[in-house]
């Protein structure tokens, strides 16, 4: 039960951790449902502006766990549906940020890819390594990077199955910022601070447009982006921030 932990650090934003130290925080099945459970549970808590996940000091999670799936059969695996608990994640309409020191490996770093913003320690490395187990990656690794950082950087790294740091993930756009390992909470407590300050509707539908506008065509893209704009001017907040900037004085943001 402690192998992904749950606090809140400060009004307004919620920190996951997983803590399975011992196994490198792979991700079992019980590692998977409990971050399904918070990641819904936390969807649904209207006080929750931001959401942070991290792993240890050392590694993020070293991906899917190979001791429970190395004698499954593939209906085993079939049955077992983890894009199920994936999509508690991938659901999840608060903004999120991975705040990675050490290694995000197979579903570590496709877990990261899940988040909106990964902040990462100098030392962090990604990479995929499915490829050297006789797979590939299963929970969007070869889809999800692909859209991250195009189709050579992706090749590469599925091909090989050989991980980057942090520089040249930063460098391909895998990664939002890099900072000192030992700055990466602070600095992912500082980011997630500043969200939770603004308007939570308009940041939700930044989540939901940017999110849904990237696997569409432009001009339904650009028509869903529209909407949403306009929607948001049925918002208080709307005003509010509007209001605010014209009377020269700080916003009072209510998340209506
Ligand atoms: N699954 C299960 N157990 C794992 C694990 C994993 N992914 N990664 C590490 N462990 C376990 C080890 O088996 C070991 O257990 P024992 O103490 O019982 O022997 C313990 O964690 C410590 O591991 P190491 O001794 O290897 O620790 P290390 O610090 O020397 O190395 C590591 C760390 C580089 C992460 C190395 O453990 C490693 O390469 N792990 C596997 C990474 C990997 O291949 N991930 C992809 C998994 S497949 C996947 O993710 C599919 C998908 O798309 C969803």
């Amino acid at each position: 039960m402690n192998e992904v932990l749950l606090s809140t650090p400060e009004a307004g934003i919620a920190l996951i951790r997983i803590n399975r130290e011992e196994a490198r925080n792979a991700l079992n099945d019980a590692v998977r449902a409990r971050l399904a459970d918070f990641f819904g549970q936390l969807s649904e808590d209207k006080e929750v502006r931001c959401i942070i996940l991290t792993g240890g000091s050392r590694v993020f999670a070293a991906g899917a766990d190979i001791k429970a799936m190395a004698e499954a059969s593939a209906i085993d695996i079939m049955l077992r549906a983890t894009h199920r608990l994936w999509q508690a994640i991938t659901a999840c309409g608060k903004p999120i940020i991975a705040a990675v020191n050490g290694l995000a490996l197979g579903g570590g770093c496709e877990l990261a890819m899940n988040a909106d913003l990964i902040i990462a320690g100098e030392s962090a490395r990604f990479g995929q390594p499915e490829i050297k187990l006789g797979i590939i990656p299963g929970a969007g690794g070869t889809q999800r990077l692909t859209r991250a950082v195009g189709k050579f950087k992706a090749m590469k790294m599925l091909l090989t199955g050989q991980p980057i740091g942090a520089a040249e993930a930063f460098g391909m756009g895998l990664v939002s910022e890099v900072v000192g390992d030992d700055q990466v909470l602070e600095r992912a407590m500082a980011l997630a601070r500043e969200i939770a300050a603004l308007p939570p509707l308009a940041i939700a539908q930044v989540k939901e447009v940017v999110l849904a506008g990237q696997d569409i065509p432009l001009e339904a893209a650009l028509m869903l982006e529209r909407k949403a704009f306009q929607i948001l001017f049925a918002s208080a907040d709307q005003k509010e921030g509007m209001r605010a900037f014209i009377e020269k004085r700080p916003p009072e943001f209510k998340g209506i």
